[in-house]
């Protein structure tokens, strides 16, 4: 399902798109399991925080701007709200870097991954892609940011919990027009269903085939915990608010057993 002849990796069996270009400082892996995070709050461990989050901010940039390049029939006004996302996407970028760098951090410091860029890319629709990058992994990153925050702020960082807020903001909207979206196309016309169906089913596989499981350890000896594991608790307002339905978050709170961000963490 792949666009033309795009360049390709394989890893463990799996095909993914080849990355997107980096600078010679970064150190590009290709799974969870090369990446080198830790637990809890440590300096090092917020450093890798900001960095990891700073180059997944630059991957959604670069997804973005090129479904721009690729889809130039898609409606204007979608394409509108894909620029507008690229140009949140490289604020959220820099203002991490910036952050990174106040705390002591620099580019390329940790090892990176492009995870969804890999994934999304293979994708030849935009009604796919807006289902994977935007409606999963964007709508994954507003629970993780709702829980994020807080933890920030209780580790006495109250400057990045406001920036992780602000960022929470954009991505409410960033999921938002793509649900809106991918419902218009597909009531214009119902076969654009199957494409986005073929685009969940094969990131399920591809999560299936490359997700660590419990137990397994990365390259700095961090065990992935069930807990690590399983899906974040569910933001369930700001998934309402970006335009899922109450069924939807339904089958996401079941999908995460029925873990949601209690309403003392959103204080
Ligand atoms: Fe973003
Ligand atoms: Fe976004």
């Amino acid at each position: 399902m792949t666009a033309t002849a795009a360049p390709v990796k394989t890893v463990q069996g799996v095909t993914l798109r080849l990355d997107p270009a980096r600078e010679p400082c970064f150190h590009v892996v290709h799974t969870d399991a090369e990446m080198a995070d830790w637990p809890g709050m440590s300096d090092q461990s917020r450093r890798e925080r900001l960095h990891r989050h700073m180059n997944n901010e630059a991957a959604a940039l670069e997804i973005a701007a090129q479904c721009l390049v690729d889809f130039p029939e898609a409606p204007w006004d979608l394409r509108m709200q894909l620029a507008r996302q690229s140009a949140d996407e490289a604020r959220h970028t820099s203002i991490l870097l910036q952050r990174l760098c106040e705390l002591g951090g620099r580019k390329g410091e940790f090892p990176v991954a492009n995870f969804e860029w890999c994934v999304t890319l293979m994708v030849d629709n935009l009604p796919g892609r807006l289902a994977l990058e935007n409606r999963t992994f964007e709508a994954g990153l507003i629970d993780i940011l709702g829980s994020l925050r807080t933890t920030w702020r209780a580790a006495g960082d109250a400057t990045t919990a406001d920036l992780l807020d602000g960022i929470l903001a954009d991505e409410i909207t960033h999921v938002r027009f793509a649900n809106r979206w991918i419902k218009r196309l597909t009531e214009e016309d119902p076969r654009i269903l199957l494409r986005v169906a073929q685009a969940v089913h094969y990131l399920r596989a591809v999560n299936d085939a490359l997700g660590p499981q419990p137990g397994d350890t990365n390259i700095v000896g961090t065990t992935f915990t069930q807990e690590r594991t399983q899906a974040p608790a569910v933001y369930v307002e700001a998934r309402l608010e970006a335009g899922f339905t109450q069924d939807e978050v339904l089958e996401v709170l079941r999908q995460a057993g029925f873990r949601s961000i209690l309403p003392e963490e959103l204080k």
